[in-house]
């Protein structure tokens, strides 16, 4: 036990420079002897070393040196409860002397701001995971969205001059959605589409998130597809992935949905992964009606 005491000891004089070592390592050594290892003795010491270095590397004199010292063997003996080494009374050390009567030594000073560094670190972390996780049960995104019935989504085209019953989406920016129907010439249905598939209410609520990286694409009124502007992958009107277009690895995700007397709810805190691609000219795709917008 002894032994293991006397290799930490060793080692955290080592961190210290050659010349300081010379004229303080015994003495430091003893201190450290008579001291409880823990983190916090770790710290003082590992600061104390990097406190003595950069005084080194500056240059400073015997005054700086023996400063060093003093700030590493006050902050230990207080940890060992035992004497405080007596500071030099000469005047050319009126550091030193600042010190003596409780001043903020450097070496203080800086694990202080690294703590507090830590701190708000640790404080900002924990406020922005609670804020991004917190779920919004009430209303909004993250949440059951209420968007009203067929005509107030179909005033809100995702393109202007395009409509819900011609083919294309409306786009609600409150669910981050675009809103389709599955066949234009019928209208909303009361039901529950849990999937998202709008088997049962005629409607499709498309995440407006692409599943490749993120971009949100964009809905195309000349071919009547989606397209993602960031790297080109392609979704027909109702979201199902071009396997040839683009590198997404799915079609677009759905939320899921209802309706109940005419009144339709995205519930955007439910999330279907869009369904696997599929070739051109299989079934399932529905064609583009023309050229692309990008
Ligand atoms: S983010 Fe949409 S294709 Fe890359």
């Amino acid at each position: 036990m002894n032994g293991r005491r006397s290799r930490v000891t060793r080692a955290l004089v080592r961190l210290y420079p050659t010349a300081w070592r010379e004229r303080h390592g015994d003495e430091l050594s003893a201190i450290l002897e008579a001291c409880p290892v823990g983190p916090s003795l770790i710290l003082d010491v590992v600061l104390g070393a990097l406190d003595a270095r950069l005084r080194a590397i500056r240059g400073h004199g015997a005054v700086e040196e023996q400063l060093a010292f003093m700030t590493a063997a006050r902050s230990l003996s207080a940890v060992a409860a035992g004497p405080v080494p007596v500071a030099p009374t000469s005047s050319a050390w009126p550091e030193v002397q600042v010190l003596a009567g409780g001043g903020l030594s450097r070496r203080q000073l800086l694990r202080r701001s690294l703590g507090a560094a830590v701190g708000l670190w640790a404080v900002e972390t924990g406020a922005g995971m609670i804020g991004f996780l917190w779920p919004n049960l009430s209303t909004g995104f993250g949440g059951p969205v209420t968007l009203g019935d067929m005509s107030a989504v179909a005033a809100r085209p995702a393109v202007p001059g395009t409509s819900l019953r011609g083919g294309a989406p409306a786009y609600v920016s409150e669910a981050r959605a675009y809103i389709q129907l599955v066949d234009p010439t019928l209208g909303f249905r009361d039901g529950i589409d849990t999937d998202g598939s709008g088997a049962t209410t005629n409607v499709r609520a498309l995440y407006q998130r692409c599943p490749h990286l993120g971009c949100r694409p964009n809905f195309c009124p000349s071919n009547y597809w989606f397209e993602c502007p960031c790297h080109q992958s392609r979704y027909d009107r109702l979201g199902t992935k071009i396997a040839e277009l683009g590198p997404a690895p799915r079609g677009m995700d759905r939320f899921a949905i209802s309706v109940v007397g005419g009144i339709l709810t995205v519930d955007t805190s439910k999330l279907t992964l869009g369904p696997l691609p599929i070739a051109l000219g299989q079934p399932g795709i529905i064609p583009s009606r023309g050229g692309t917008c990008i």
